[in-house]
């Protein structure tokens, strides 16, 4: 037997005997079938994350077997190994508090087993970043490969899909516009394919990321899951990926500090999801590259809203592949991008921009002189309300409420919200601000998509559609209003947020990046000192959720768990 440490021969196991330890382990594998060839080829392994529970991934099969020929027709041997897959919709408290877990999965499996490069198989919002965090850590040529997004299907004649268009009918269904039968009919229609949501939500948000940060073939991030070009796509990237062995085409290479910034302007160009900020965070944090809140603001400053799609503007994810994907975004952000960066082509991303097919006649990506949103789709605030960052995604807010002062109406949890929010007693007036506290990476525990807060029942059967909510939750990106998000330090820490109450006034002010809590300092000291912490969470002395508790860190860090960043 050779003495290569490649392929086959990496990491071996330890019995103490490496000789041993591979004839063993060839013993094993060839009751796969493989021949000697085979297994004396430049091993790919491919990340599977389908799972039954995942409609977002009911294609992963399919898209393995796509890379899986693409691997062979380079001359390697493709290997899939499982990676556990998260859905937001199947994942209790949420997704965000398995996305670690998976990262820690995906890093460990990458390094355990013997592969000379990795395909990575994600699509629903937490899958993407974790796969790539978990490369990142482990640092061998890896390549990902998006499952797309789903089609849109027809509710009575109008075009509808997830989810924001779910909570569009959600609100008619609190309002009193629509019945429990329609709601009931229209979840035949909200997901009508396999495939990610199809809105500019965060499973779009980090396949477009992915894409322009370079970790992605061009042209991946926005095939629909079910069209044949997905399956040619996954077949470049099995080929890509044998090459990127040879080449030792790390994610170190590729995920540079420029890198990141060329994601983060491609952030705000596309009114992208605010979780999109927090997983560039965490990825970039995993090479100890540092996303810093106040440039992503100034970036933000330069480059306007170009991207017609829910919930910022009208169209779906299937209307930008139309359009040309990233490609005219690319196009128009050219002059905004550093073009020198690597990307898993082993080509830069100038010249991919020089290589991309020539523009044709679409309306859904706009120009830099006549965008969909004059400011970028996200600001940073802060102010005494939040001395670490708080985030708007403005692009997706109601214009008229972008400077506002209100008096809060406050939600100690999402259990308090739940029990009084709909009280047809509430007093609340549509000029209030809603807060919800204890709702941050530890307060819930777990930070969950639940700072899209819902208007007060009394209020929306009036019609009232937004008003300012505010909270160290975060949303989903399919949503929409006038919400600030990921409140930093969170209150379940004893950050401000923890002192706002009741009938106190908030002041927002977006044109000046600031949020502030109306009340004297003095007041505020007395409250610091009477403040207790929350009651621990059920379960959290054992398992992973003690884990969590102890090493997550806060939003500005992408609530990464600490030793996970270098
Ligand atoms: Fe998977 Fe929206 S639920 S992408």
């Amino acid at each position: 037997m050779s003495n290569k440490r490649e392929g086959i021969r990496k990491g071996l196991t330890r019995y103490g005997d490496d000789a041993f330890s591979l004839y063993v382990r060839k013993a094993f594998i060839k009751a796969m079938g493989y021949t000697d060839d085979a297994l004396e080829r430049p091993l790919i392994g491919i990340a599977n994350t389908y799972s039954g529970y995942n409609a977002c991934h009911a294609t992963v099969p399919q898209i393995v077997e796509a890379v899986k020929r693409g691997v062979m027709l380079a001359g390697g041997l493709p290997i899939e190994f499982p990676i556990i897959s998260l859905h937001e919709s199947f994942a209790f408290p949420t997704s965000m508090f398995l996305r670690n877990l998976m990262s820690i999965d995906t890093e460990e499996m990458i390094k355990a087993q013997p592969m000379d490069a990795a395909v990575l198989i994600g699509g629903c919002d937490k899958t993407v970043p974790a796969l790539v965090m978990g490369a990142a850590s482990a640092n061998v040529p890896a390549v990902v490969e998006v499952t797309g997004p789903m089609l849109t299907g027809t509710h009575h004649g109008e075009r509808v899909g997830a989810c924001t268009d779910c909570r569009r009918f959600w609100a008619k269904y609190r309002g009193g516009e629509i019945d429990d039968a329609e709601v009931e009919e229209l979840t035949n229609q909200l997901v009508p394919t396999a495939g990610t949501c199809g809105v500019m939500g965060t499973a779009s948000t980090m396949a477009l990321l992915t894409e322009a940060m370079g970790m992605m073939l061009p042209g991946g991030g926005t095939i629909p899951a079910t069209f044949a070009d997905r399956q040619r796509h996954a077949e470049l990237t099995g080929k890509r990926a044998v090459a990127m062995a040879a080449e030792g085409l790390t994610p170190k290479k590729v995920i540079t500090p420029a890198a990141v910034r060329n994601a983060l302007r491609v952030l705000q160009a596309i009114g992208g999801s605010t979780n999109g900020l927090i997983h560039m965070t965490a990825m970039a944090g995993r090479l100890g590259i540092r996303v810093d809140l106040d440039a992503f603001d100034e970036l933000g400053r330069d480059i306007p809203v170009l991207v017609d799609l829910k919930p910022s503007g009208q169209y779906y994810m299937e209307d930008l592949h139309r359009a040309g994907g990233l490609a005219p975004i690319l196009r128009e952000l050219r002059d905004h991008l550093e073009l020198d960066t690597l990307t898993v082509t082993g080509r830069t991303l100038g010249e991919e921009i020089d290589n991309l097919p020539p523009a044709y006649p679409q309306d859904v990506v706009k120009t830099v002189d006549a965008p969909l949103y004059p400011g970028g789709g996200m600001v940073i605030l802060r102010g005494n309300l939040a001395p670490d960052g708080a985030v708007i995604k403005q692009s997706a807010a109601n214009p008229s409420l972008l400077s506002h002062e209100g008096r809060a109406l406050v939600f100690s949890s999402l259990e308090d919200m739940a029990a009084r929010v709909d009280d047809p007693d509430l007093d609340v007036t549509p000029d209030d601000v809603i807060v919800l506290q204890n709702a941050g990476p530890l307060g819930a525990p777990g930070m969950p998509e639940a700072g899209y807060l819902p208007i007060p029942k009394k209020l929306a059967e009036q019609g009232v559609k937004d008003m300012v909510r505010l909270s160290d939750a975060r949303m989903s990106g399919t949503a929409f209003g006038t919400i600030i998000l990921h409140v930093a330090p969170e209150s379940a820490v004893g950050g401000p947020l923890a002192l706002v109450e009741t009938g106190d006034w908030i002041r927002l002010d977006v044109p000046n990046r600031s949020l502030e809590h109306l009340v004297e300092d003095a007041e505020l000291a007395r409250r610091r000192e009477a403040w207790t912490p929350p009651s621990a969470h059920a379960g959290a002395e054992r398992g992973y959720l003690n884990l969590y508790l102890n090493r997550v860190t806060q939003a500005p860090d992408g609530c990464d768990f600490d030793f996970l960043m270098p």
